[in-house]
């Protein structure tokens, strides 16, 4: 049977250099509040169970994460060592393994808390410390080596000696326990510190004084280290995440052309082959097929786009493009639009709750709302959806084949039939059948020789 892998992520703390109304680990990196981070890659581990301490802005965290973890209240911030003591109802003498994380370390990948899994098994240890080499060590626990390298204790700053504080091992404030052996430790803790907190890392020095085996587990990248105390380090977790996020994607085989000026959330998927220009935004569930030219500057939130289709300049919302589709540049399409394969929507087209069908063209300076096009229909230049009257909105029809002429207005409700033409510059209020032609405009007066008559007169006006 496997072994039992407990993760308890610690979530009680104030956050306070945050300075936010938002528990500090809902703030997000790339889409995607930092916790999930954490929660998806122990989900991949095939975790037994998560267990995530809690206390300010508790109650958030409860509606936020609902379902994902089993939460623990700690009603008063005493330090680490007593914030896992409060799982201890769920864990107290239960066979395997205890991981705990703080829940403002986003950065870990599985790989990292593999091997420091690995370690812990191989050296059949009762505690396994995450460690990091730090340029600047300062404000995190020094991990203290004996003569022969194992590790003795660890000390936090506040209570280090200058020799101590010249270590550059740091306690990443990730471990793997012994469950059992971490519990009784935890009973013999106390607050004898700078701090007067019960510290978790007191758990290791107790461990090694009752012959137990502590090892280390020293991280490759240090970067992956670093927590989130304020959103200085929240915009650096970000940038590292986002650069995660897009060698991930080149490995993918797609093309990123000036990456640092791209943006690309957590959850967006690329197909190989496509090829993302500088400036474009990739977000949400966006997920993007082969051969796709992409930006530059598109911005897309949740928009799903088949194969071959090339967006320039562009802003797209929560909608659905086909395959060879072409977009932009400047096109705003907005939530609930669907675009069928060999479309066009080109330069300054707005587009809402629409649904465009194949090989229909919307080239240039319209408005379409709330309206469902056929297939291969012609939009001419300048036209117009009246969709609102002012109290609601209604609907346009417009059949396959049809050809709307420039600067057409067609006021909703109103359906345009199978092949109908519409003349340039009309302002349609019925409904226009299959193949008809409508006009609807004034006739064109036009008085010859007037212009001379038209100059005197103006002029005998500005004399007077
Ligand atoms: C802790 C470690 C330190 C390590 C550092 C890594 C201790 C005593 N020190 O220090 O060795 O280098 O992490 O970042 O553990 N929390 C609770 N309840 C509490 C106190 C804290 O849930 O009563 C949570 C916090 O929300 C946070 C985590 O535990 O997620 C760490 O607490 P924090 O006070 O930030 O510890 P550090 O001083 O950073
Ligand atoms: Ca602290």
């Amino acid at each position: 049977m496997k072994e039992n892998l407990n993760a308890v992520i610690l979530a009680a703390g104030k956050g306070t250099r945050m300075k936010s109304k938002k528990h500090k680990v809902l703030h997000e990196l790339c889409g995607k509040p930092m916790v999930h981070y954490i929660l998806d890659t122990l989900e991949d581990m095939g975790t037994t169970q998560k267990l995530m301490v809690i206390g300010h802005l508790g109650e958030t965290l409860e509606e936020a994460l609902e379902g994902k973890v089993t939460f623990v209240k700690q009603e008063e911030q005493l330090g680490t060592a007593h914030a896992v003591m409060q799982t201890e109802e769920y864990l107290q003498g239960k066979d395997g393994i205890t991981l705990v994380l703080n829940g403002d370390h986003p950065l870990f990948t599985k790989d990292t808390l593999q091997s420091l899994i690995e370690i812990h098994k191989q050296k059949e240890a009762a505690a396994t410390v995450l460690t990091a080499e730090l340029a600047d060590p300062t404000g995190y626990g020094r991990v203290i080596r004996q003569a022969d390298g194992s590790v003795s204790r660890i000390v936090e700053h506040k209570d280090a000696s200058d020799e101590e504080r010249a270590v550059h091992e740091i306690n990443t404030g990730t471990y793997c326990f012994h469950n059992q052996k971490l519990f009784e430790a935890l009973k013999l803790v106390n607050n004898n510190n700078a701090q007067g907190e019960y510290y978790l890392p007191d758990v290791i020095s107790i461990l090694q004084e009752q012959g137990e085996v502590i090892a280390a587990s020293m991280m490759e990248d240090e970067k992956e280290a670093m927590g989130v105390n304020d959103r200085i380090q929240l915009a650096e977790a970000e940038s590292y995440m986002q650069e995660r996020i897009i060698r991930k994607h080149m490995q993918g085989g797609v093309t990123i052309h000036h990456p640092s000026t791209v943006t690309i959330e957590a959850d967006v998927e690329i197909d190989a082959d496509t090829e993302v220009f500088p400036g474009s935004s990739l977000k949400g569930n966006t997920k993007i097929g082969s051969g796709c030219i992409i930006g530059p500057e598109a911005d897309l939130q949740d928009v799903v786009v088949a194969d071959e289709s090339k967006i320039r300049y562009s802003v797209i919302e929560d909608s659905e493009i086909g395959r060879n589709v072409t977009i932009g540049p400047y096109t705003y399409i907005r939530p609930n639009t669907s675009l069928a394969e060999n479309t066009k929507v080109g330069a300054f087209v707005d587009l809402k709750n629409a649904q465009i069908g194949k090989g229909s063209k919307v080239s240039h300076l319209a408005y379409v709302g709330d309206s469902e096009i056929g297939q291969n229909v012609n939009i001419a230049c300048g036209v117009v959806t009246v969709n609102y009257d002012g109290f609601t909105k209604h609907k346009t029809i417009i059949q396959d084949g049809a050809f709307i002429g420039c600067n057409t207005n067609l006021v909703a409700p109103v359906t345009v039939e199978e092949k109908a033409y519409i003349a340039a510059g009309s302002t349609i209020t019925e409904d226009v059948p299959a193949e008809a032609f409508a006009i609807a405009r004034q006739r064109q007066v036009t008085k010859t020789d007037y212009v001379p008559k038209l100059r005197k007169k103006i002029n005998r006006h500005n004399s007077l």
